[in-house]
């Protein structure tokens, strides 16, 4: 079954306001044609004219980070503290993060809307002058869908932009106090999600990504599905005690960390309960454990390289 948001974590400790809604937003679908036929025409104007990060016109689509309110970006901080309008992606978004940037704004929660209701309740808002900001967990441009609200918005001519926040796989590779990317240990990250309603077999490639042998694989949406995701890593003959790490909630207050490997994780994962709002990690990078002091501290630090990309300090 897919993750599914579980009915107790839609709770909001904050007062939700029905939206005022005012149909005739089009169809979404055309209007996301329509702006993918523009951009196959050429691309945007404002990806020349602004930088990440710079105030913009129009409606912010926001990344509130992993939950907890101090790994929100500045810039989103500052957009939620004006805005008049907080349209947010529920349970995910940590409410208290809500309660202290947003207590003088009127709150949407989206979960269950689609885009019918979705986009004319911030069109209109817009449209009337308010301050509109478009919430999502972690950051909107990781299973986000948020792409197609703002090619709808768009197409009303409602401008709109992006405000990164952190994704939760960063948040989890801090709590466990290692890198995704690991010299000589994992050189590459995959960010992806497992089979299911939105993904076919074919579509899923954790086995491939673990194959690879050093990519950290971090797994979005797949909280629910730990045991069918392990049984098919063993079934394709990958070492069992790869390490492997859930991390739920991760920055939250009731954050839980769970080790182990390929062979153990899903009942372990299953005695602690989890079904969703966690973010699974596979790959030696898990322990931090064997890797090599790298080049950039080391030969490299005296003598300069040709390649600036490669020398590039970080
Ligand atoms: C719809 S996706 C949204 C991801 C989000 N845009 C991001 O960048 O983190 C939801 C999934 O993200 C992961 N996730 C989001 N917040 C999390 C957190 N604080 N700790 C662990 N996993 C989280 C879970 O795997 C959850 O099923």
């Amino acid at each position: 079954m897919e993750e599914t948001t579980p009915p107790d974590e839609t709770a909001e400790t904050v007062t939700e306001t029905e939206p005022k809604l005012r149909p005739d937003g089009g169809d979404p679908q055309e209007a996301i044609d329509a702006q993918g036929d523009r951009r196959r025409e050429g691309l945007d104007d404002r990806i020349f004219d602004h930088n990440a990060g710079d105030e913009q016109d129009g409606i912010p689509f926001v990344g509130a980070g992993p939950g907890n309110p101090r790994l929100l970006t500045v810039a989103g901080k500052e957009l939620l503290e004006a805005a008049d309008l907080v349209v947010h992606a529920g349970s995910l978004v940590n409410s208290e993060l809500l309660d202290e940037y947003c207590a003088h704004a009127e709150l949407v929660n989206s979960v269950g809307k689609d885009l019918e209701e979705l986009i004319p309740l911030m069109r209109d808002a817009y449209e009337d002058g308010e301050n509109v900001v478009r919430l999502h967990s972690g950051d909107p441009a990781i299973y986000g869908a948020a792409l197609e609200q703002m090619d709808a918005l768009e197409h009303e001519g409602v401008p709109t932009y992006f405000v990164p926040g952190v994704t939760s796989a960063f948040a989890a590779s801090a709590t466990l106090r290692t890198q995704l990317t690991l010299n000589e240990v994992s050189n590459h990250v995959a960010f992806t999600r497992p089979q299911g309603k939105t993904l076919t077999e074919e579509e899923d490639h954790i086995s491939e990504f673990v194959e690879m042998g050093d990519v950290t694989t971090c797994i979005y949406l797949g909280t629910h599905a730990v045991r069918d995701t392990m049984d098919r890593l063993l079934a394709d003959d990958h070492d069992p005690e790869t390490p492997v790490a859930v991390i739920y909630h991760a920055s939250w207050p009731d954050e839980d960390v769970i080790v182990g490997d390929i062979g153990t994780i899903a009942d372990k994962v299953e005695e602690a309960g989890y079904r969703a709002s966690a973010m699974v990690v596979i790959g030696d990078a898990v322990t931090g454990a064997g890797y090599e002091r790298s080049f950039l501290y080391g030969d490299w630090a005296n003598r300069g390289s040709n390649d600036a990309d490669e020398a590039e300090s970080d």
